[in-house]
């Protein structure tokens, strides 16, 4: 074969392309040929500024006055509290059905995983065993005497360990949560002779609620069979603290946080709110513990979740625990 010229350059320049970008590293900026929008005359967020003596772009409102659609003077509508600083006990809304549905569609994206369908505290996040904090259940007689507004702020603001979720749920979507919550009140204490007027098949009902419960004497009857062979001690005691979120409200070191502190509590004579005391032993612990509500200590609110999950071994390790912290 005759090598001309033109097969000699067309193959120079094959292979040039095919060595030409491996391994090289630029620091130039890529060139950009089609421009479109992406460069144009304005700041970008956080970006400086050198007219500015300060060198920011960003520029806090002009004093005295409010942004439009920033005007937040309706505290009622924005903060669920009066002029007085009371929560409403209304919802500043019409409750029609389809703002009833909204709530609902707010609640399962939001609520759910933590509070349960029906609100019992039973999310799938606070069953799969995860250490995070309880929720309580709404079914209880401290939920229902909540102002509308203490949702509404629980939402807005959070609740002592409950984060707020005011950055992603609208003013409007919040109150149409507490109305669905207050939905979900009633729907658990419909009396069985009204049930007629709704549209839900009772024997259906009846069954899941045995299978509940079967479920439940089932998982109850696997850990007292377990019970005998667990560990019990004090190091594991001190783990659960940690692994249930118990620390979130309990210190152990005297600083009295959302809940009394566990320094010192271990055969201590205990206040409680409605007058009685009694003192600190392992049968009260379990009691705390399994059954919070049972007894209330003074100067404390009735916000711990029963913590009914935890095994006998848990529970008494978490005792063996307490006594560590206690000189009595
Ligand atoms: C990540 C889990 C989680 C999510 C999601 C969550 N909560 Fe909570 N909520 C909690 C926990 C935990 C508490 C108890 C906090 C405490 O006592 O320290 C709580 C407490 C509350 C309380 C106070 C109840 C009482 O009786 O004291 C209300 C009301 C409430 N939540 C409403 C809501 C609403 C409405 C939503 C959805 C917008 C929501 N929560 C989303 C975990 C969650
Ligand atoms: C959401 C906050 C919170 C969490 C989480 C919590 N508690 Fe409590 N706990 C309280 C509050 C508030 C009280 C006092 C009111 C009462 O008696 O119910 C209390 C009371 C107690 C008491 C009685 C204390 C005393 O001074 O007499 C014990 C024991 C106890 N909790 C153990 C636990 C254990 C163990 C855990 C974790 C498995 C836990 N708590 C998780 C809030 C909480």
């Amino acid at each position: 074969m005759k090598l001309n010229i033109t097969r000699i350059c067309a193959l120079l320049l094959i292979s040039v392309m095919m060595i030409s970008c491996r391994g090289q590293k630029s620091e130039k900026p890529p060139i950009h040929p089609q421009q479109n929008m992406d460069f144009q005359d304005r700041f970008n967020a956080q970006e400086e500024n050198r007219f500015f003596a300060d060198g920011r772009s960003m520029r806090t409102p002009v004093e005295g006055t409010v942004a439009r659609g920033q005007l937040r003077h309706d505290t009622v509508l924005f903060e669920g509290v009066d002029e007085n600083g009371e929560f409403v006990d209304e919802i500043p809304f019409e409750l029609t059905e389809s703002f009833l549905y909204r709530g609902q569609d707010k609640f399962e994206v939001y609520c759910q995983m933590c509070h349960g369908g029906t609100g019992d505290g039973q999310g799938i996040i606070m069953t799969g065993g995860y250490g995070y904090v309880p929720a309580p259940t709404f079914h209880r007689e401290a939920s229902y005497n909540m102002p509308d507004g203490e949702i509404y702020s629980a939402i807005a603001n959070g609740i002592r360990n409950m984060p707020s979720y005011a950055s992603q749920i609208k003013v409007e979507d919040r109150w149409a949560i507490v109305a669905y919550v207050r939905a979900l009140q009633r729907s658990q204490n419909v009396q069985e002779s009204e049930m007629g007027r709704y549209d839900v098949d009772l024997a259906q009902l009846r069954q899941a609620d045995a299978e509940r419960r079967a479920a439940e004497e089932e998982r109850a009857a696997q850990r007292a069979a377990a019970a005998g062979e667990e560990e019990v001690s004090a190091e594991r005691g001190q783990q659960l603290i940690t692994a249930n979120a118990c620390n979130a409200c309990h210190s152990v070191d005297g600083t009295s946080l959302v809940g009394p502190t566990f320094e010192g509590l271990y055969g201590a004579e205990r206040n409680f709110a409605d007058g009685s005391s009694t003192v600190a032993d392992e049968e009260y612990i379990r009691e705390s513990i399994v059954e919070p509500g049972a007894k209330i200590v003074e100067g404390y609110d009735n916000v711990m979740a029963p913590y009914g999950y935890l095994s006998d071994g848990e529970i008494q390790s978490i005792i063996e625990y307490l006594k560590t912290l206690s000189d009595n």
